[in-house]
C-alpha cells in the first residue's frame, strides 16, 4: 500500500492506536490482505510494537497476511457436506484453478479455502463464492458458477 493511502486511513482515525482494528480492516478492504511492509509502516507511525499488530492481524479470520484473490471460493468439508460429495467439488475446483486450499491463483483472481460446517447442513454440499451460499452443489455446477455461467437458485446469505 502506498504511504499516502496509509496516511489517509490514519488521518481518518486520528492516529489513535485504539482504532487499530478499524485501521487494519480498512487496509484489508483496500489490499485484500495485510501487506507486511504496510504493517511495518503502521507500527512506526503509531509507535507500536509490530508484534502487537501481528497478534491482532492473526487473531481474526477476516484478515489475511498473504495476498488473496478478487474472489474467495470456499468449499465446506464438514461431515454433512463431506458425505454428500464435498471432496469431489474440491477436487474439481483444485484442478480448474490449479491451486490447493489456502492458495491464490497467480493472477490473484481466486483464493480457494475449505471450512468445517457453516451450520447450513440441509444445503449440503455447500459452496460459497464471495459470501454467497450455493447449496446442493455438484462439481460441474461449481465450474459454471465460477465462470458466471449459472445463477444458483438455492443460495442463501
Ligand atoms: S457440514 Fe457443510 S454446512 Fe454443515
Amino acid at each position: 500500500m502506498e504511504n499516502t493511502q496509509l496516511e489517509k486511513i490514519l488521518k481518518n482515525y486520528q492516529y489513535q492506536d485504539f482504532n487499530l482494528l478499524a485501521i487494519l480492516q480498512d487496509i484489508q478492504a483496500i489490499e485484500n490482505y495485510l501487506p507486511r511492509g504496510t504493517l511495518e509502516e503502521l507500527a512506526k507511525r503509531l509507535d507500536l510494537p509490530l508484534a502487537r499488530i501481528y497478534k491482532l492481524a492473526t487473531f481474526y479470520r477476516a484478515f489475511s497476511l498473504t495476498p488473496r484473490g478478487r474472489h474467495l471460493v470456499t468449499v465446506c468439508t464438514g461431515t454433512a457436506c463431506h458425505v454428500r460429495g464435498a471432496a469431489l467439488i474440491l477436487d474439481t475446483l483444485e484442478r480448474e484453478l490449479e491451486i490447493k486450499p489456502g492458495e491464490t491463483t497467480p493472477d490473484r483472481e481466486y483464493t480457494l479455502e475449505t471450512v468445517n460446517c457453516l451450520g447450513s447442513c440441509a444445503l449440503a454440499p455447500l459452496l460459497i463464492i464471495d459470501s454467497k451460499y450455493h447449496g446442493k452443489m455438484l462439481g460441474t455446477k461449481a465450474l459454471s458458477l465460477l465462470k458466471g455461467e449459472e445463477k444458483d437458485v438455492s443460495e442463501g446469505s
